[in-house]
């Protein structure tokens, strides 16, 4: 510990629950140890635009169940591809790399801990090649980062899906309806397929497993015909037809990741009506799943991974990230990790157990 003194933390990407509880391990265990710690403002826009502010106990007090993260974030501000403003409606994209080592070295910080997703651990690996000392967190609701087995925010994410998902089956058996519930996750189909098997729902369709219209309204009708009168399907936003494309609802291009994914409910709603003529509906479940409180499970991942990013700062082992993997805390170069998405794997025993029950994933006669 002897030449670190002081640290920095941002939260990057999209806000997700348990962020709050990683600054707070962190920041206290840092503080503890006799650091000084500076909070970054916005995930890696603080770093660009020069937005630090000294974090200190009573900062980081109470926030362990608070939702969010009390830095700010932004998924627009990776530096090697910041988009700017060129005053006529448009953008350009800029490398500001080496702006935001300047301000890490003015800022005199001996190392930074980066909470985020894969573009935190992708601007991440930019910056360590550039010689700043760097541990990661790995953040995001899709539990879709590469090389371990759980990032927190997910057990929340899917807590609240799977609220939602029960909470349909009201109406799905009150009016004998087919109900789509839409969930996030982007290109992985984690978050819908524990959330449609927490709440028993009777399709789930994932990403990973390209579906058929006609299956989906074959199982709702064998549903129907045996009196069980409503079928609820659970769809991953990044669901896809067999050879079709995934739904796209917007494209951001300040963003260095623009695909907004969205839409696939509602035409899985729309054409299983048509088919089948059994009255559906879709509901897009959106950001409620990264809002929150974080779960119990999530609060202790978090801090669990907010400390052991301490202890690795302590040991001078910097380009790492922090993982869990067969129920350990380890960690990985953040380089392994970067540039990867870690999808359903479609032999998953989740997978087989929920067939074996009779959940369709869209792709096989029901
Ligand atoms: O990665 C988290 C996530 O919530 C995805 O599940 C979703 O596709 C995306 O972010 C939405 O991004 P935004 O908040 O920019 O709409």
């Amino acid at each position: 510990m002897a030449s670190l003194k002081r640290i920095g933390i941002l939260t990057g990407g999209g806000d997700c629950p348990g962020l709050n509880a990683v600054i707070r391990a962190v920041a206290k265990a840092a503080l503890g140890g006799g650091l000084e710690v500076l909070g970054i403002e916005d995930g890696y826009l603080g770093l660009i635009e020069n937005r630090l502010r000294v974090l200190e106990n009573k900062d980081v007090s109470g926030i362990l169940t608070v939702g969010g993260t009390i830095l700010g974030a932004s998924n627009k501000a990776n530096p090697a591809d910041y988009a700017v403003p060129t005053g006529d409606g448009k953008w350009v994209k800029r490398d500001v790399r080496d702006q935001v080592v300047k301000h890490c070295n003015a800022a005199r910080l001996d190392a930074l801990v980066v909470i985020g997703g894969d573009g935190t651990m992708g601007g991440a690996v930019d910056l360590i090649a550039r010689g700043l000392n760097i541990i990661g967190v790995p953040k995001t609701i899709d539990n879709d980062l590469w090389a371990t087995d759980i990032t927190f925010g997910h057990h929340t994410a899917v807590t609240t899906a799977a609220d939602a998902l029960d909470k349909v089956h009201t109406t799905a058996s009150s009016h004998h309806r087919v109900m789509v519930v839409e969930l996030m996750g982007r290109y992985a189909g984690w978050i819908a397929l524990h959330a449609g098997l927490a709440s028993g729902a009777d399709v789930i369709l994932i990403p990973e497993i390209p579906f058929r219209l006609e299956h989906i309204a074959g199982k709702c009708l064998k549903r129907h015909k045996v009196g069980k009168g409503f079928t609820i399907v659970a769809a991953a936003e990044g669901a896809v037809p067999v050879g079709g494309k995934q739904f796209v609802d917007r494209v951001d291009p300040t963003s260095p990741d623009p695909i907004r994914l969205g839409g696939v409910g509602r035409y899985v709603a729309e054409e299983v009506e048509k088919t089948t003529g059994l009255e559906s509906r879709s509901i897009v479940l959106g950001h409620i799943q990264r809002g929150g409180s974080p779960t119990p499970y999530d609060r202790i991942l978090a801090t669990q991974f907010g400390y052991h990013a301490f202890r690795l700062l302590v040991a001078g082992q910097f380009g790492r990230m922090v993982v869990q993997r067969g129920g350990r805390i380890d960690s990985v170069p953040i380089a392994e990790v970067a540039g990867k998405v870690r999808t359903v794997p479609t032999d998953h025993l989740l997978i087989e157990a929920a067939r074996a029950l009779g959940t369709s994933f869209g792709d096989r006669p029901a």
